[in-house]
């Protein structure tokens, strides 16, 4: 192991370098006029895996590609097989104009990496692609054969994925998916992730007048979708954060004692969300604390607006029409397409005859739960442990991964989520960045995770 160790440490300068080159690309999988860019990402990093001593290939999908990377196998080895799980496409970098230096221009300040994708989730699979190099590269033998999945679809529902797991589920057959896609309390705690919420999205739209109209010649005579709208949503919850549809909640199993007392280990104050967030107060469901409402329950956003003039001044009409973009999170228990169905049934129950409701259905996913007291989970916490030289902690988080329900479904194996995001890294928002520490103990982290996994398996 030495070796290893010793190898990451002389490299971290060369290792920075290769990961802004990989950031360069804007790999931003819901924009089709970045195509180009994705399919350049994933052939690049091909070559990289192909540089550092892996069988590397490019897999075309019907959407962009996904890069398939496995160590050489031996013959007739018996070693134990594990997965990695990341994704090299990003979300979106707007608004541009909140970015201090443009999104696909890393910028290295003190000890953090700006870029968009650095923490979501380039750098995070760039760390573990980083540890395989310095075994390969130290010719210390791997305890295990690995083989590295990294789509350019998760940003998007990771639609092409499923079909790929079917098609390759002998090859893809392992003890576990190993994904570093999730995030730590702090610097000072690395963390175990044994539960993602799931999801639900669809978009409604509310059709009025079949044109915008004048507002003073007819506002007054006909609804106005965008009141209607707001009136529906307002009705969505109560004054206390609570969800007014009935059964939405029905599933639901309670936190348990231990679990309510663990949340209490999370190392952040209500104080230092607020800074964080930078929002006058915190909200939420009554009855929770804020770890537990943004873990751990169940919710109702709104992750879009829209209608009529969006322009500069004023423009006296009545919009046509007005549209919500929705997510649900979910939590264990909760089916999606049950949720789904009494979601969109009782907005069309409470939608109002002045306007037609449209409703288009999105991407879903269950949630994710597993046992943190299994032995892979607790190989994991001992690589945990010695990479970062802390006690490892136990977390929940809010995020979703929807593929990881299928690993285990298609492939039968369990996802061990050791994310090394910090809750600062502002994924999804402008100015994302990836903590060099957290890029550096994750490859550490990396290393001790074969040895650790392969002597639990
Ligand atoms: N890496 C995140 C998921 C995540 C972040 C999980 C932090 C836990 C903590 C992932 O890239 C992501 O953003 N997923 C989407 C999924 C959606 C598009 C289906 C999400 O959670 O919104
Ligand atoms: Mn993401």
């Amino acid at each position: 192991m030495q070796p290893v160790l010793d190898y990451l440490k002389q490299h971290q300068d060369r290792f920075l370098g290769e990961l802004c080159e990989y950031l360069r690309f804007a790999s931003i999988s819901a924009q089709p006029q970045h195509k180009p860019d994705l399919i350049a990402c994933a052939e690049w990093l091909v070559t990289h895996c192909q540089q550092i001593g892996l069988d590397a290939r490019l897999c075309a999908t019907a959407g962009h590609p996904i890069v398939v990377a496995k160590t050489k196998r031996t013959k007739g080895s018996a070693k134990p097989h594990f997965m990695v799980y990341g994704h090299y496409d990003v979300q979106p970098p707007e608004p541009l104009d909140l970015w201090t230096t443009p999104p696909f221009e890393p910028r290295i300040t003190g000890r953090n990496l700006f870029a968009r994708g650095s923490t979501d989730n380039k750098g995070q699979n760039f760390a573990h692609l980083k540890a395989i190099e310095a075994y390969l590269k130290t010719e210390t033998p791997l305890p295990c054969d690995l083989t590295l999945v990294i789509e350019g679809e998760e940003e998007v529902g990771s639609k092409s994925l499923s079909g790929f797991l079917k098609q390759n589920r002998k090859e893809l057959a392992c003890e576990a998916v190993v994904i570093s896609d999730t995030g730590m309390p702090s610097p000072q705690h690395p963390a175990l992730t044994y539960a993602l919420r799931g999801i639900i999205a669809f978009e409604i739209t509310l059709h009025g007048p079949d044109r915008d109209l004048h507002s003073g010649i007819f506002g007054g005579a006909v609804e106005n979708p965008a009141m209607a709208l707001a009136q529906l949503l307002a009705q969505v919850r109560d004054k206390f954060g609570v969800i007014q549809i009935p059964g939405f909640y029905e599933d639901v199993e309670s936190l348990s004692h231990f679990e309510r007392e663990e949340n209490r280990r999370y190392p952040m104050t209500d104080a230092q969300l607020i800074k964080l967030l930078g929002a006058p107060e915190l909200f939420g469901e009554h009855g929770y604390t804020p770890t537990e409402q943004r873990s751990a329950r169940p919710t109702f956003e709104i992750n879009g607006l829209t209608s009529g003039y969006q322009g500069e001044g004023s423009k006296t009409i009545v919009p046509a029409w007005a549209r919500a973009k929705i997510t649900c999170r979910l939590v264990p228990n909760q089916n999606p397409a049950h949720i789904r169905q009494i979601v969109c049934d009782w907005l069309k129950e409470k939608c109002p005859a002045t306007v037609q409701m449209e409703v288009t259905a999105g991407h879903g996913a269950e949630a994710y739960l597993f046992s943190p007291k299994s032995p892979q989970a607790q190989a994991a916490l001992r690589a945990l442990q010695k990479a970062f030289n802390r006690k490892p902690i136990l977390i929940r988080e809010g995020g979703s991964i929807p593929i990881v329900n299928e690993f285990k479904q298609i492939l039968g194996a369990d996802s061990l989520l050791l994310g090394i995001g910090l809750p600062d890294d502002n994924a999804h928002s402008p100015n994302e960045k990836f903590s060099l520490d957290c890029f550096e103990n994750g490859q550490r982290m990396g290393a001790y995770l074969w040895q650790e996994l392969a002597a639990a398996a």
